[in-house]
């Protein structure tokens, strides 16, 4: 089994400033990184939250599209909700939260766990799950109490209409351990099965297909930890060899080396093995997430770039 558990999870929002205060005012997250993406040929914003060094695993980060490009039609063959882990006594405490602050919450109980369901403003789904051994260091200087902060991604949920194929890509492609189901949701596990090491599929055969490509207010893929490049390279060859051959080369991405692979619900997911400096690679562990940083490769094509990213929505 190549994976270790989560690398990042990427969403797609409409507006940076309300991105930041929901990821590091409302939930306690780290900003670990500000950056850009440049697929194309405008540059967006591209935010990472994490715990202090932003390990894999504890990382959610966002393309920032503004209204350029139209708004994303959630379905079937995407990835529904990110559940993140917090200690389960502390869910009356972000109960608390999130009333205070007006935000709509649901409890409810799913594979055994306690669970909180709430909302980006953006309306792309989370959920906080109940777990008492995560030992994973949480960001500690929030004003979310430690002992009640976020340790981590917990799991992500991938809704389709059709799972016999999925289920076989997770157990024969990805090398998961079928292990629960509840409902019209099923869990599998990577690694030791702990938190951040769960896949939870959603099968909902009335749910029509959700659009696919850069579009803004959904989740746009999900990154599982890799470590090696000889395991990245040789999962790639087994995707192939079962005739999965919608697999990239691996991309330089400055922080991290992805292969991104198409699973047949049609969700985006990437294998994912860190630069060894992390994101300690251009910043300080400080003064992490303080400035935008970008890659030499974008530097080289100032200054028409930094015109572009100067006409930005102000972080600050
Ligand atoms: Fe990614």
């Amino acid at each position: 089994m190549p994976f270790h558990g989560y690398h990042h999870i990427t969403a797609t929002v409409t507006n940076a400033r309300a991105d930041v205060d929901f990821h590091v005012g409302l939930l306690g997250l780290r900003n670990v990184k500000r950056t850009v993406l440049l697929d194309g040929k405008r540059p967006f914003y591209h935010l990472y939250y994490g715990n202090e060094h932003g390990e894999p695993g504890t990382l959610l980060t966002s393309f920032v599209f503004g209204k350029d490009r139209p708004e994303g039609r959630r379905g079937s063959g995407q990835v529904s909700s990110i559940s993140l882990s917090v200690p389960t006594n502390s869910l009356s405490f972000w109960a608390d939260r999130f009333a205070a602050r007006g935000i709509a919450y649901r409890e409810f109980e799913l594979l055994g766990r306690r669970r909180l369901w709430f909302a980006h403003p953006d309306g792309i789904e989370y959920q906080l799950v109940g777990v008492d051994s995560d030992v994973r260091p949480p960001w500690d200087k929030s004003d979310v109490p430690p002992a009640a902060a976020i340790r981590g991604v917990h799991s992500v949920t991938v809704c389709t209409r059709e799972v016999d194929e999925l289920n076989m890509f997770l157990l024969d492609g990805m090398g998961l351990d079928s292990i629960d189901t509840d409902g019209s949701v099923s869990s599998y596990a990577m690694a030791q099965g702990h938190a951040g090491q769960l896949v939870e599929i959603d099968h909902r055969p009335d749910v029509a297909q959700g659009s696919w490509g850069y579009m803004r207010n959904t989740i746009d893929h999900v990154a599982f930890d890799i470590r090696e490049a000889q395991a990245q390279l040789g999962f790639k060859d087994r995707l192939e060899a079962m005739g999965f051959i919608d697999v990239t080369e691996p991309r330089d991405r400055n922080y991290f080396y992805s292969v991104y692979f198409r699973t047949p619900a049609g969700a985006m997911f990437e294998a994912t093995r860190s630069h060894p400096l992390g994101f300690l690679k251009d910043e300080e562990l400080d003064s992490l997430g303080s400035c935008l940083q970008l890659p030499q490769w974008i530097e080289e094509r100032q200054p028409e770039l930094l015109a572009e990213i100067n006409t930005l929505e102000p972080l600050d």
